[in-house]
């Protein structure tokens, strides 16, 4: 039986968002850095004083259930209606005390939850400083150079050095957005006409998963940020190699796509280093084949996923600023070609 056309973007979807589950680590309980440590450690402490408190309540009810029983057997009606003075104190001894027990656990949680609120954003100067602006839907990373030339613009992925404290100046382009990075730190609202920072520290290499945590239209939940935190050599090699202009296609395929590329509708949007097309409405593209996602993590990067996002964003993306390109199969062959050039 032939699957219906219409299920095939959604089954591609569920494909590629498990894919990058298995990839990245995700999780405010496998914390990476002191901060998502005291957040993780706050966790705990509500999550076991809750289940003390519940399993506390639980066996008081069960309690009072079977000493309702017993006595309801036992007593009779007109003994019922007669309050037992020292039973009735006893009770409120009981309720008293419950209540100042309640309010000791609430108020220390209230100062465990003050603190850590306080300590996680007492975070030291950072010497490495990037800039994040959230779009709908997707990211925009601005890496600080020496000089103007310096500076990487790339989109959609996060790489960090370990070891180092990094400044994330976080802006938005539109509407209010909120970065998670689980492992990392809490969230942190993303605002327009002003600037909020977070000051990560990430001790341990790896793949991380990031996400937008604040509800920002139509395709808020296909706002993801990758995080690759890795060594400070292979960090520097990195962002070093993103410096680099886009290459200049060999293949004859690819040179017709990069003609394409710049004569079509994609300079509209587009930046590619090194190239005419130099808009920033849409993510820049000059090293798009390096990283792990297209569309903020709607599909995964492959040549196959590059032609069908051309092909139709709006079956993976709805509401998204992408318009199909509308060019023959040939060309956008050509096209992919050439993004696939470029890393
Ligand atoms: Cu951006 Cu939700």
């Amino acid at each position: 039986m032939r699957r219906p056309a219409r299920l095939r973007p959604l089954l591609a979807l569920a494909l590629a968002a498990l894919s990058s589950a298995c990839d990245y680590r995700r999780g405010a309980l496998d914390p990476i850095s002191p901060e998502a440590l005291t957040i993780s450690i706050l966790w705990w402490v509500f999550f076991w004083t809750a289940l003390f408190v519940f399993t506390g309540v639980l066996v008081a009810l069960a309690f009072a259930l079977y000493r309702g029983r017993s006595r309801g057997k036992s007593s009779d009606a007109r003994a019922e209606l007669t309050p037992d003075a020292a039973l009735e104190r006893r009770t409120e001894r009981a309720v008293t005390l419950a209540s100042a027990v309640s309010v000791v656990i609430l108020a220390s949680l209230l100062v465990a939850s003050v603190f850590s609120g306080r300590a996680i954003f007492r975070a030291p100067q950072a010497p490495f400083h990037a800039k994040v602006i959230a779009h709908q839907w997707w990211w925009e990373i601005h890496y600080q150079g020496k000089t103007a030339s310096d500076i990487v613009i790339t989109a959609n992925e996060l790489h960090l050095p370990a070891g180092i404290p990094v400044d994330l100046e976080l802006q938005s382009a539109d509407v209010i957005h909120s970065l998670w990075l689980p492992n990392l730190h809490g969230k942190r609202d993303l605002i327009p006409s002003h600037t909020n920072h977070l000051v990560l520290r990430p001790t341990r290499p790896g793949r991380y998963d990031g996400h937008c945590a604040e509800f920002c239209g139509l395709q808020h939940a296909r706002m993801e940020l990758p995080v690759t935190v890795e060594p400070p050599e292979v960090f520097s090699r990195w962002l070093t190699q993103q410096r680099l202009p886009a290459a200049v296609p060999a293949a004859a395929d690819a040179r017709r796509g990069a003609e394409l590329f710049t004569r079509g509708p994609c300079v509209l949007c587009h930046n590619v280093v090194g190239t005419e097309a130099s808009a920033t409405a849409g993510p820049d593209l000059t090293h798009v084949a390096s990283r792990p996602f297209l569309a903020a993590g709607a599909l995964q990067i492959s040549p196959l996923n590059m032609r069908t996002w051309l092909t139709d964003p709006q079956a993976f993306k709805p509401g998204a600023q992408m318009p199909p390109t509308g060019l023959p199969p040939g060309e956008l062959d050509d096209v992919v070609a050439y993004l696939e050039t470029l890393r």
